[in-house]
């Protein structure tokens, strides 16, 4: 990694949808996470936080409210190069800074790495006491209803 390339987390552009797509695409073909399509990611392009180093997109994050008291932490991934920075956690916080700028009570998270939700003050919750998210999603997920991530939630 050249540190020559100062990074920063900013607000995430339409221009950077690629970049966005390549980093959560690489893990979802690991199974880590799940892939996201190019139009979803246009289409929520204001949800996304990033991490940018000059042109090159490095880790990303987005809040995506549900309902008037509830929002989602998705598509959260560091590149490898750069993880055990502080990044993860940068992501995450400026996502709970926003929901609490928006007056929600409560942020949840779908995942298969619990244990770094959990250093947040997240806590495991069961998906059925998340109907919307459950109606509005994850019926159109190809892992429906089989799917192995784990629902957290945290009180702001
Ligand atoms: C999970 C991920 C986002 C963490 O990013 P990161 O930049 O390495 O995280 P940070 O450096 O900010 O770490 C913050 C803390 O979380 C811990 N942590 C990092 N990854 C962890 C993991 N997989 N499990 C448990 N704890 C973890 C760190 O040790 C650190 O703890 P500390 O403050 O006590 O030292 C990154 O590893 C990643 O993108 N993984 C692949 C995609 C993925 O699994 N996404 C998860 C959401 S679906």
């Amino acid at each position: 990694m050249n540190r020559e390339i100062k990074m920063k987390l900013r607000q995430a552009y339409p221009r950077d949808g690629e970049g966005i797509r390549e980093i959560v695409n690489t893990y979802a073909s690991q199974g880590l996470m799940l892939p996201r399509s190019l139009s979803s990611i246009y289409e929520n392009i204001r949800d996304f936080r990033v991490i940018a180093g000059g042109d090159r997109i490095m880790g990303c994050a987005a809040l995506q409210v549900y309902w008037e008291d509830i929002a989602e932490i998705r598509s959260l991934a560091v590149i490898e190069e750069i993880q055990g920075e502080g990044w993860g956690r940068a992501l995450v916080d400026d996502c709970l800074r926003e929901a609490r700028a928006l007056k929600l009570p409560r942020v949840f998270t779908l995942t298969f790495t619990p244990p770094f939700f959990k250093k947040f003050g997240f806590s495991e919750i069961e998906k059925e006491k998340l109907p919307h998210k459950i109606w509005k999603d994850c019926i159109h997920c190809p892992h429906f209803p089989d799917c192995k991530e784990v629902a957290l939630i945290r009180d702001l």
